[in-house]
């Protein structure tokens, strides 16, 4: 129903996330625990009551056949923002309008209702900070979502937003020129050499610090050895790749310009994520980002032959980004944005 609404919203099938994924982010990890929790019409659903009070449904085996109105995802971080929890609301698929329709009465009754369990839930799981998204089409407002309405009235705000692009990866890309003194480098699924490895940690940090994410409140993810180690477990676990591109200052031999695509198992092979951009701040304005994301494109052929589409998610204020990203042809697919509110 998510991917349903998603692929609606940006018009492109690709954007969705595959059933293998969504178990996978089900499982948890040390670094955040998922709830689902389903909004079940007609008679309330016997069984074990979980410490949250609410019913267990069984989702393995044999699952009961009930009338779902719709579902709440509740992720909460474990290491930063141990005050945060991320929620996600579904509508089934009987209440999703029409792309472009309004939600009907009863529609609006059934995402008000999810969203005030929502609330509920997450403060009974003792967080305070609570952060919902909403997506709709490019060049559409925040409140063709069919969540905004009911955020608003729950008291949520508009902290940050962001729009989706998607990039086509040309079959012979330019040739990018690398500034003398400097060489390019591409390592596969964390395969990173040890001289680079604390260089690669530094600027994964320094990402995490210096994105843009508006007033929502975000704590900055401080990477660490162990972090990385355990990310890479993760990723073999879910059979998951990444492809890390670097720009290496030759005569201090340090990483000055780092960008990260992935692939997920399950989903379209000919996808990519383009996930973290970042140049260290004292080399920025001196187009490192933008001939790194070129020569990007260069190594994806290479190694991801198969990979046609990058996809990433920008800050609608990021005008160093939204330069890059335009640079290389980038069109914009729908918007996003991130709304909080302190309980
Ligand atoms: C965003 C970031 C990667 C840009 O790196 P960079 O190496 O400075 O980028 P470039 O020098 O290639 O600049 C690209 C364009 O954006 C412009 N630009 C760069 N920083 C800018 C800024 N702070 N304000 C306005 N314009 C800016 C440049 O002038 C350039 O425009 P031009 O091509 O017309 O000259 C860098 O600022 C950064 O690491 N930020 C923190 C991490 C982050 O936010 N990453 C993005 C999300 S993952």
């Amino acid at each position: 129903m998510a991917n349903l609404y998603a692929q609606e919203a940006s018009g492109d099938p690709a954007a969705s996330a595959s059933p293998e994924r969504v178990v996978h982010r089900l499982r948890g990890s040390n670094e955040s625990t998922t709830h689902i929790f389903a909004l079940v019409e007609g008679t309330q659903p016997l069984g074990e009551v979980s410490p949250l009070g609410v019913p267990y449904i069984p989702s393995t085996g044999e699952c009961p056949d009930y009338d779902y109105a719709g579902f709440i995802h509740i992720s909460v971080p474990l290491l930063e923002e141990k005050d945060t929890a991320d929620l996600d609301f579904v509508l089934d698929v009987n209440f999703l309008p029409l792309p472009g329709q309004p939600l009907d009465d009863d529609a609006q009754h059934v995402a008000t209702t999810l969203v005030n369990h929502g609330l509920d839930l997450a403060q009974k799981m003792g967080r305070s900070t609570l952060q919902a998204s909403s997506l709709h089409a490019d060049g559409t407002p925040a409140d063709a979502d069919p969540f905004s309405a009911a955020y608003r009235a729950a008291g949520f705000n508009i902290k940050h937003a962001e729009r989706q692009v998607k990039v086509h990866v040309p079959e012979y890309p330019a040739t990018v020129l690398i500034p003398a003194g400097f060489s390019a480098h591409a390592w596969l699924d964390y395969d990173i050499p040890e001289d680079f490895l604390d260089d690669v940690i530094r600027l994964l940090t320094i990402a995490s610090e210096d994105s843009l994410t508006g007033d929502l409140s975000v704590e900055p993810i401080q990477w660490n050895r162990t972090r990385l180690a355990e990310a890479h477990g993760r990723l073999r676990s879910r059979n998951a790749h990444t492809l890390m591109v670097a720009l290496v200052d030759d005569s201090r031999q340090t990483v000055v310009a780092l960008t990260e695509l992935g692939r997920h198992a399950g989903s379209d092979p000919e996808v990519a994520e383009w996930t973290v951009t970042v140049t260290a701040r004292e080399w920025r304005q001196q187009q490192l980002a933008t001939r790194i994301k070129l020569f990007a494109l260069t190594k994806l052929r290479e190694h991801w032959p198969d990979v046609q589409r990058a996809y990433a998610s920008i800050g609608v204020d990021d005008t160093a980004m939204n330069h890059i990203f335009d640079g290389l042809g980038a069109t914009g697919i729908s918007q996003s944005e991130a709304w909080e509110l302190k309980a």
